[in-house]
């Protein structure tokens, strides 16, 4: 797939998807991906990171896997990495917050609506609809500086699949199973399901034109000696 989009523009074009169209996503194109995030830099040039890609049966089967743990309401090993510190501070809370009302306003789900909210939220596990998911895997054994530098990759592979047209969305939500998901890949014991990440096409709803608000720079910015 030829890729042409500058830099600049692809951090600005990804968005979280959140509803795809069902075409699929072909392996080359997911090598080609891989191919290009590989050269992310590291600390030490450790490259501290491993995935799995699932798309056809294979991804059917994660979908299962997700679906029946929830149903069996089993501890799928969620605790061990909340995905926030509980209880979230300021100025987090308040932006996790306006993110939630956001999203929820454009897919027109009020707050009242708590099984709506949570149908959404369900959804995760079925990647949105997305025909590919991908799993990011970190080795428990590693600091806070690795699980930074796989954050670098998978930015990049989102920026490289918003380059070709694709869209993506991080889904920290699949660390609510990473027990199953670690035991259905033959992970060893030292590693585990940072993230997942749903990608494909986006389709045309509403909920996929919410363009999420950012501090100004001045806000998280220190500029000296200039
Ligand atoms: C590591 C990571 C994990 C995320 N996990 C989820 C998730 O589980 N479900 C979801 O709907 N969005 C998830 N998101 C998307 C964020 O909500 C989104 O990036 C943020 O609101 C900014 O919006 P934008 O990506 O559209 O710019 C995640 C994002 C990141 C970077």
């Amino acid at each position: 797939m030829l890729a042409t989009m500058d830099v600049t523009t692809a951090l600005q074009q990804r968005v979280s998807t959140r509803r795809f169209r069902p075409d699929p996503v072909d392996e080359q194109t997911v090598r080609e991906l891989l191919e290009v995030a590989r050269w992310s830099p590291s600390g030490g040039n450790l490259q501290p990171w491993r995935v799995v890609v699932v798309a056809g049966e294979e991804r059917q089967a994660v979908v299962d896997l997700a679906r029946q743990t929830q149903a069996e309401g089993r501890d799928g090993g969620g605790e061990e990495f909340p995905v926030y510190p509980s209880p979230l501070h300021e100025p987090y809370r308040t932006r996790r917050f306006a993110m939630g009302e956001q999203m929820y306003a454009v897919l027109g789900i009020p707050r009242e609506d708590k099984p709506g909210r949570l149908a959404h939220v369900a959804r995760n596990f079925e990647f949105f609809g997305a025909p590919v998911g991908v799993f990011f895997v970190v080795d428990r054994r590693l600091g806070h500086g690795q699980w930074a530098h796989l954050g670098m990759f998978m930015q990049s592979l989102a920026l490289a699949a918003t380059e070709r047209g694709l869209a993506t969305c991080f889904q920290e939500f699949w660390g609510v199973v990473r027990a199953p998901l670690a035991e259905h890949f033959g992970l060893d014991e030292h590693h585990t399901v940072y993230c997942g990440m749903a990608l494909g096409h986006a389709d045309e709803h509403e909920v996929n034109r919410l363009r999420t608000e950012r501090a100004p720079v001045e806000e998280f910015a220190e500029l000296r000696g200039f």
